[in-house]
């Protein structure tokens, strides 16, 4: 007898997101030195009938694309301002990228200075258990930068895993016996 079906058997893992932007090149350029993506492919709207926006297709590796950026030339874009956090559509709250490990991580913060980026929030640590945590959740250290448009972009490392039985694992591979996860 087979085992029961269970969708997350079949899906390998959340693989990307395509961003709005107001500006494609500006865009391009952000998350092209940022994060060193490079340029796959870029494409007028309408191209193809039925996609009617710009899009940017951009990758990290060998993976045609790890991130989308899409712009509609119909639309007219207006700068985020301080109503939005309080009316207006759903929206992405905010994008993450996971460094290779802490070096990385601490690198990246010299990387976005040197960018004249400013750090809206962090270095953080989310957690609870560890020292110096602000009491927020996944374990990992992050810090957030804002991209041409306002998105939300974190970056992170040493984010907690979760064992068999629930309980969180450290990035050191130490369990976290006070802190499990949810049955659902
Ligand atoms: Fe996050």
């Amino acid at each position: 007898m087979s085992a029961a079906f269970n969708p997350k058997d079949k899906i390998r893992r959340f693989h990307h997101v395509a961003l709005e932007v107001s500006d494609m090149a500006a865009s391009i350029n952000f998350y092209c030195d940022v994060f060193g993506y490079q340029l796959t492919e870029q494409h007028e709207a309408s191209e193809v009938p039925a996609i009617p926006v710009e899009l940017a297709f951009l990758r990290l590796g060998e993976n045609h694309h790890d991130m989308v950026l899409s712009t509609d030339p119909n639309k007219n874009y207006r700068a985020r301002d301080d109503r939005d956090d309080r009316e207006g559509p759903v929206a992405i709250h905010h994008v993450a990228w996971q460094c290779e490990s802490r070096e990385s991580w601490l690198e990246m913060i010299e990387h976005v200075k040197n960018l004249g980026l400013e750090i809206v929030r962090g270095p953080v640590v989310h957690s609870a258990w560890q020292e110096g945590g602000e009491g927020s959740w996944g374990e990992n250290e992050s810090f957030y930068v804002l991209d041409p448009d306002g998105h939300k972009v974190e970056l992170f490392c040493d984010m907690a895993t979760i064992a068999d039985d629930g309980v969180f694992v450290s990035h050191k591979g130490q369990r976290i016996e006070e802190a499990k996860a949810l049955e659902y």
